[in-house]
């Protein structure tokens, strides 16, 4: 069955074309524009700008990736849960398509679509699962028993945690997104340097809060005068511009918040995953792209909960993009789940198992 996924519910325009069967899903061709040296300049996503872009680019992704190929059996769009800027000019474009070419169409979630990122290529999930999505806009915990049967086990209260990376990133006069520039000067940094709080990490239930990790990030910041000018490039050894290897440098902080998050994901994790008899955990999500927390959540799995398989997508395919858009659409086709084209409409604030 070929598929033709759509996404552009942030900051990403992507189309990919996939062979889904029962042996998997195989991205046959796909391209993505990405706008974040635009945002860049802004310091975050200006959902004005995202849409105008998208608008732009979507009929040329399109044509890029169809050209030469046969006419897709589905159309999967992204319908939400994003920025409405974005999503409507994917679900147009879905929608065009569809009644000009006579295509049937898939609503998708976005969250779906990155909870079944893993399963681009010949990976499967085995039910029931449990899946830690964490992104710019999204920290959840989702218990999945089939496609398509998803139940909110947690979630933020406040700050998703890319958001709080992002947030904390720009209080160091790093560029957006700050995530990746974050955990690349955690790497030599130390973990231990300072003591961040680990919000809600003993809580009984399964959700999250980042916005006092946020808080206290500025404070610490704010005390100890560790500003944008003091920021040691990362290509270089810690210890020098003179900064002492006494005090903490910029790759201490950045360490430590980094590992106050990971510690509370990978925490909540465990706890729900010791409270279900599960099959797999799923990682995905832009921050699963994040090197620390893609092997502290490997080895504590390996370590409590042994007999399930961790399933972590490529670092590509962690962002947004619109192959798990098209395998997460796959999954609903394959049960039925048609949306006309008349009926498919964008829904920002789309939750997930509603
Ligand atoms: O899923 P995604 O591409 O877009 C949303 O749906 O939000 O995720 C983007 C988020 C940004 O907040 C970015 O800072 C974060 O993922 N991110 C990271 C890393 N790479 C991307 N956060 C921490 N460490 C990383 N290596
Ligand atoms: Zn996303």
């Amino acid at each position: 069955m070929l598929i033709l996924g759509i996404e552009s519910s942030c900051d990403d325009t992507s189309v990919a074309l996939l062979d889904c069967s029962e042996q998997g899903c195989f991205v046959i061709k796909e391209s993505t524009a990405s706008q974040i040296e635009i945002h860049q300049k802004y310091g975050g996503v200006v959902p004005e700008i995202a849409g105008r872009m998208h608008a732009e680019k979507i009929v040329p992704l399109i044509e890029q990736v169809l050209t030469g190929q046969s006419k897709p059996d589905i159309i999967a769009v992204t319908t939400g849960p994003g920025l409405i800027t974005g999503l409507i000019v994917g679900t147009e474009a879905a929608r065009t398509l569809a009644w000009t070419k006579n295509i049937p169409t898939v609503s998708v979630n976005h969250i779906s679509g990155h909870i079944h990122a893993v399963e681009i290529g010949e990976y499967k999930i085995q039910y029931p699962a449990l899946a830690l999505i964490v992104s710019g806009g999204h920290t959840e915990l989702i218990y999945i028993t089939e496609p398509g049967d998803y139940k909110i086990l947690g979630a933020t209260l406040d700050d998703a945690a890319g958001e709080c990376f992002d947030k904390v990133a720009k209080l160091l006069g790093l560029p957006y997104p700050g995530g990746p520039q974050i955990s690349k000067l955690a790497e030599t940094g130390n973990t231990k340097t300072i003591s961040f709080p680990r919000p809600m990490l003993d809580s009984d239930n399964l959700n999250f809060s980042f916005s006092g990790l946020k808080t206290s990030a500025l404070y610490w910041l704010r005390d100890n005068k560790l500003t944008a000018e003091k920021i040691i490039p990362y290509e270089l050894p810690t210890g020098i511009y003179g900064q002492s290897n006494s005090e903490p440098t910029t790759n201490d902080f950045c360490a430590s918040f980094e590992q106050a998050i990971v510690d509370v994901l990978v925490k909540k994790t465990i706890k729900a995953a010791e409270e279900y008899k599960l099959k797999t955990i799923i990682l995905g999500g832009g921050v699963a792209a994040n090197k620390k927390l893609r092997e502290e959540l490997s080895g504590a799995i390996k370590q409590f909960i042994p007999y399930s398989l961790f399933l972590v997508p490529s670092l590509k395919y962690c962002m947004d993009n619109a192959a798990m858009i098209a395998v997460a659409g796959y999954k609903q086709a394959i049960k039925k789940d048609f949306t006309d084209w008349q009926n498919l409409t964008a829904d920002p604030n789309w939750e997930l198992g509603r």
